[in-house]
């Protein structure tokens, strides 16, 4: 994506990735763009790129192990401003000719640091904190001794160098994690950093986002006609909105309705895309061919195999009438970008909605949110005037509610799964719950069990509720929900979705769990 004229850019250098993205992620909250690079970059690309800045990020490994990364030495001599942050700054010790020490005891946690009192005044990235400050460290190797020419800003009682600079070539490092919350300040100190040193303005807005990429997206597809996928999550959405923003009635919405949504979807994309935004939407209702191909299917992997499948003749039936388009919109994210290790790769995400898109529909990708973290995603379709309910909706799996019925998946086995997980999601929101939970959502299970209602046995299945907390969804732990919840949920359930006589409630982190049941 083409960046505001007046953007400047921040790079992180990335020595551990969960770090770096960290670090970008607060960068641009102050407003000013960044971007992750790998440690091997050079010099001269560094200088390539005239960047405002550069931050090195922490890292798992101590300088001293075997290979451990180091940054190519002419970049301290580019004339950038640079902020060695922990493993960083550590570097920033060892390469310019201080003395890093693998002898101390190690921090971990929270812990007071004091500023320095030689020189005339604290350091800039001080100027807003304390004399004494709680920081938040992780390191075993500490630095003694910091390199000619700098000044020590900062100590603790294990760290004699928690701090240091040489301001007359700009660069600074910090033993401890500004960018981590508990480090009190820690946001101002990169702030002193952004514009302070590196003499950035706050100017990366949602606004100056939105257009850029704009101007970007005309350019990419002149006249061209644009094909979109709806899926009724978030990114797409986004995707979406955005490219109509850019083009208008050149982009056509395709949204196919599985049947396997969660109730009340298809009703909102209809009503904000086509109603609210305007937008060409070709509204594909499918779900009898979906059940009829999954009549009778209990394996999972073949559920989904048929499921993808039966995506694809759809969208290609839906687009027979679309074939002079020659872009497609897809919602990649900055870390899926980084995550494939080249910030050149435009693939198709393997997790792309549903099955992936047909083969032989050659298109070139229009990916409007290639730069943007999540919560940047979702800041753009706020502004851009998207419900909160598309804008804040948990992550869905593609093969939607067929991944959450386990055994056969029937039309009356998904209208129950829809009643009891409609009340689940109403029940969260009520509560306060559904913005802090990554995913909350009912499960019905195969088996059924005995119950009475009034004075009749009933013989019903039941239903399991699951709601988990995580930041990626590689682990999560299952959330704690009030017992009022519950309660409320089990009653509600019960007495409103007939078939069901039981509510549980999935304890099982991941792992050894997974977040879906399937
Ligand atoms: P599990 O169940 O493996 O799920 O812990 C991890 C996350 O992935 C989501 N998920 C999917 N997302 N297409 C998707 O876009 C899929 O086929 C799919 N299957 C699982 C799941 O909801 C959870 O957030």
């Amino acid at each position: 994506m083409n960046l505001p004229e007046t953007a400047e850019t921040i790079l992180v250098v990335d020595f551990g990735a969960q770090y770096a993205q960290l670090i970008a992620r607060r960068v641009r909250e102050a407003h000013v763009y960044s971007e992750i690079v790998p440690h091997t970059i050079t010099a001269a690309e560094v200088a390539a790129r005239r960047p405002a800045g550069v931050i090195l990020s922490g890292g798992p490994k101590s300088v001293f192990v075997d290979g451990a990364p180091r940054l190519d030495p002419g970049i301290y001599d580019a004339g950038v401003p640079l902020l060695g942050i922990c493993y960083g700054a550590q570097l920033v010790a060892q390469q310019l000719g201080g003395v890093v020490d693998a002898g101390g005891r190690g921090e971990y946690g929270r812990t007071t640091m004091a500023l320095s009192s030689e020189g005339p005044a604290p350091s800039v990235l001080f100027a807003s904190v304390p004399p004494h400050v709680d920081v938040w460290m992780s390191h075993f190797c500490r630095i003694t001794e910091a390199p000619p020419g700098f000044r020590v800003t900062a100590s603790t009682d294990e760290a004699p160098v928690a701090a240091l600079e040489d301001p007359s070539r700009a660069i600074f490092g910090v033993q401890f994690h500004p960018e981590v919350v508990h480090t009190h300040g820690g946001q101002d100190m990169l702030k002193a950093f952004l514009y302070e040193v590196c003499g950035c303005r706050p100017s990366w807005t949602m606004t100056s986002v939105i257009e850029a990429s704009v101007a970007a997206i005309q350019e990419q597809v002149g006249t061209e006609r644009v094909i979109c996928g709806l899926s009724g999550g978030v990114d797409s959405a986004v995707a979406a909105a955005l490219v109509h923003k850019a083009i208008g009635d050149q982009l056509t919405c395709v949204f196919v309705d599985t049947g396997l949504l969660r109730a009340g979807e298809a009703d909102q994309v209809e009503a904000t895309f086509r109603q609210q935004f305007n937008i060409d939407l070709v509204h594909v209702k499918a779900a009898d061919r979906f059940l009829g191909a999954l009549d009778d299917i209990i394996d999972p992997e073949r559920k989904r195999k048929i499921i993808g499948e039966t995506f694809i003749r759809v969208f290609e039936e839906a687009a027979v009438d679309l074939d002079d388009a020659r872009f497609l919109v897809q919602g990649t994210l900055y870390p899926d970008i980084i995550e494939s290790g080249t910030a050149d790769a435009a693939r198709i995400k393997s997790h792309h909605n549903v099955g992936g898109l047909p083969e032989d529909m050659q298109f070139s990708l229009v990916e409007p949110l290639r730069s943007l973290f999540k919560d940047e995603v979702r800041a753009v379709g706020e502004e851009l005037g998207l419900p909160e309910e598309i804008v804040w909706r948990q992550p869905f799996p593609g093969p939607g509610l067929a991944v959450r019925i386990v055994g056969p998946v029937t039309a009356e086995r998904v209208s129950i799964l829809q009643a009891a997980d409609a009340i689940v999601i109403e029940e969260i929101r009520r509560a306060g719950l559904y913005r802090e939970l990554w995913q909350s959502f009912a499960v019905l299970p195969v088996v059924r069990t005995v119950g009475v209602m009034g004075d009749e046995r009933t013989y019903a299945y039941p239903v399991v509720i699951r709601a988990v907390t995580s930041d990626d969804a590689m682990t999560a732990d299952w959330a704690r929900l009030p017992y009022e919840v519950l309660e409320r949920l089990s009653s509600r359930i019960i007495n409103e979705v007939p078939g069901i006589n039981r509510v549980a409630f999935d304890i099982t982190s991941k792992p050894p769990g997974t977040i879906e049941w399937e």
